[in-house]
């Protein structure tokens, strides 16, 4: 049977509520439990790993009586596996549901199959429904699925002649208040702010994610990665998340350690040399180039070696959007073609 009009309110009603859930090893998923008339029984919705999924949150708040017959609307497919909890489909095969419609196939190989199991039983199951919007949500934890690694943001502010400090190695500021708001707004949005010992021993940033003076209520989890010590007195050490070292420059192992400890999405804002580092690595999933009409001159490139011999090698990208800011431009880009590596 298609999709009802009940049904699909219940699916957007589904896709807000697991934005409750915390982004983290496990995705944010919601649940929406209705009779067969269709009225909403109950919500649920997953509160991260360990914790139940979100369609056995929703079942755990009904009686056996009032399940039988209903239908289960989940933004994931229901998951086939015994982890720290068991499966869901055989959870609401158990308590009698009749139908199921949920938005994204589950992506794992030991979770995934759950439909067929529901279908096996006889439970009706439609998939797809409002499938681009439940993928928007949890982009990030797909990304993590599918690369083993989070996304990665590289980011960095540069002078009209490509420079991202002045000779002196003062860089504070080279773009307008505009683009430093900007900035601030996308570090909330990252699980994860990276630097280099570089950045932290010339300009101390506190790394945190600012509304003007106020901090915002998202705060990305500093990480400096590098050999050098930092001063004990350093900003990074007052930032509302404890910072993670990291005395390395195997970035492939940071990340995977990074992706282990939940870290969905980074943001890159060391300086040229780490920036350099994961272009030339191939992990620059997206660039943010903060282009400000002033000139530094001088020899501070914003990147330095990426691996460009000659000129085949370039790394080409694609702008996805030129957004002006105030008297600046940010490019929002990403790679043609990933190098291998990532
Ligand atoms: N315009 C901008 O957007 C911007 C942003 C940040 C900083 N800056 C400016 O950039 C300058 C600092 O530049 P920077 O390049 O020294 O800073 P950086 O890139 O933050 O730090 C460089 C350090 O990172 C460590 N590192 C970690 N992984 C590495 C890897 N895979 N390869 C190489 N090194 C790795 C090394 O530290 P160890 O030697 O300790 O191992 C290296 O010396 C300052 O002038 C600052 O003001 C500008």
């Amino acid at each position: 049977m298609a999709v009802t009009e009940i049904e699909r309110d219940a699916m957007r009603r589904a896709l807000s509520l697991a934005t409750r859930g915390p982004r983290g090893l496990n995705p944010q998923v919601g649940a929406v439990i209705l009779s067969p008339a269709g009225e909403i029984l109950a919500e649920g919705w997953h509160r991260g790993a360990g914790t139940p999924h979100a369609e056995v949150d929703a079942l755990s708040k009904l009686t056996p009586d009032a399940t039988r017959g209903a239908i289960a609307v989940v933004t994931l497919e229901p998951c086939n596996h015994t982890g720290r909890t068991g499966p869901c489909a055989q959870a609401l095969i158990d308590a009698g549901v009749a139908r199921v419609v949920y938005a994204l196939d589950d992506p794992g190989d030991q979770s995934s199959g759950g439909s067929d199991r529901l279908r096996a039983a006889g439970v009706d199951v439609v998939a797809g429904e409002q499938s681009e919007q439940a993928h928007e949500l949890i982009a990030d934890w797909l990304t993590v699925q599918q690369r083993g690694r989070p996304h990665v943001t590289v980011k960095w502010a540069q002078s009209l002649d490509g420079r991202a400090a002045a000779s002196d190695g003062t860089s504070q500021w080279i773009t307008g208040p505009d683009a430093r708001a900007d900035v601030h707004r996308r570090r909330a949005e990252a699980d994860a702010i990276v630097v280099g010992t570089g950045t932290v021993l010339a300009d101390d940033p506190a790394l945190t994610a600012r509304d003007g003076e106020a901090l915002r209520p998202q705060q990305p989890v500093p990480v400096v990665i590098g050999a050098r010590p930092i001063p004990a007195d350093a900003a990074v050490h007052r930032h509302p998340h404890s910072p993670l070292f990291y005395d390395t420059h195997d970035l492939a192992e940071v990340l995977t350690d990074l992706g282990e400890r939940g870290v969905q999405r980074i943001f890159v804002e060391g300086g040229p040399t780490l920036a350099s580092a994961f272009i030339a690595a191939g992990f620059a999933d997206t660039v943010l180039a903060y282009i400000a009409p002033v000139l530094l001159g001088g020899d501070r490139l914003a990147l330095t070696d990426i691996g460009v011999a000659t000129i085949g090698d370039a790394r080409r990208l694609q702008v996805d959007e030129w957004v002006p800011l105030g008297a600046d431009l940010l490019a929002i880009a990403h790679p043609v073609s990933p190098p291998e590596g990532s």
